[in-house]
């Protein structure tokens, strides 16, 4: 691996933890205005000191973040179709490298279908993909997404995924947590796995158990959206999950995290869990 390569991996996936809270607001590219982000720009700007990494198009990067924001950017550059569509597996990259290299982004990320009726082009788009991220040096993360498919998300689909995007070379895989044999997708997997939170829960203790469990069976941390951003307390929210990706609190200590951060003028709980950039 390429300094390059390496010096962006190591600026989303933090080296003194070997983990990562990546902060997902790339939904709007199929779901449009949807509820927490419909804003994004009021939604990113306070959770942005706590995220190792911001996940998101172009057109919200652009128009939505500062180019001052000292954030390292997972640039989402597939897409092509959306909520309304019976078949969301109808992706396609929509986003150069050229231009990812002019956003200066940290890493590019593109959704792969599994099993779906557009598995063969979005596999071999990530291969194309990789081989550019490794001619540029910028990391590409395979999203092993089910569309409106949500039952899907078993350990044995979830490994078959997961492994298939790792052997075309994508150097980070976001997939989804399972209750079920969630340690077997992880070591079926060759590359650094980060978990999506799915829909909202109906409580923030589950997306924090959730997270919890994740790294526990050896996800190096999440790239989180609606658990977060649709929370009452979203700042609160990612604060608690940053303690535990970062500093191994355990549920009941995250929720102490997530109580503290709920009042007004709350004080910077734990070295870690406070925010990286102040
Ligand atoms: C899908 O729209 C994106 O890949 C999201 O970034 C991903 O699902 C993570 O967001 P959430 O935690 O809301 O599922």
């Amino acid at each position: 691996m390429d300094w390059g390569l390496k010096n962006r991996l190591s600026r989303m996936i933090k080296p003194s933890t070997g983990r990562s809270v990546m902060l997902a607001v790339d939904h709007g590219y199929f779901m449009g205005p949807t509820h927490g982000l419909e804003v994004p720009r009021k939604t990113i700007a306070p959770l942005l000191p706590y995220c190792d990494a911001l996940a998101l198009t172009r057109g919200v990067l652009r128009q939505c973040v500062d180019a001052s924001a000292d954030v390292p950017i997972l640039l989402r550059v597939s897409g092509g179709s959306s909520v309304l569509s019976e078949d969301l597996s109808h992706e396609n990259i929509t986003t150069s490298m050229e231009e990812a290299i002019r956003l200066n982004v940290a890493g590019v990320a593109m959704s792969v279908f599994v099993g779906s009726a557009h598995e063969h082009p979005t596999l071999v788009n990530l291969g194309k993909l990789v081989d550019e991220g490794e001619r540029y040096g910028i990391p590409v993360v395979g999203i092993t997404a089910v569309g409106k498919e949500l039952q899907k998300r078993d350990a044995r689909y979830l490994s078959l995924a997961s492994r298939l995007c790792a052997e075309m070379g994508a150097h980070i895989i976001k997939t989804y947590y399972c209750e079920e044999g969630f340690d077997k997708v992880v070591e079926g997997c060759p590359a650094p796995i980060v978990v999506a939170g799915g829909p909202k829960f109906n409580s923030d203790k589950e997306a924090l158990e959730l997270a919890s469990r994740a790294v526990e069976l050896g996800a190096v941390g999440v790239d989180m959206g609606r658990n977060i951003w649709q929370s009452e307390h979203p700042v609160a929210m990612i604060r608690a999950i940053r303690a535990i990706v970062h500093d191994e609190a355990t549920v009941k200590e995250a929720l102490n995290v997530l109580e503290e951060g709920k009042r007004p003028n709350a004080p910077v709980v734990s070295s870690k869990a406070k925010a990286p950039r102040t």
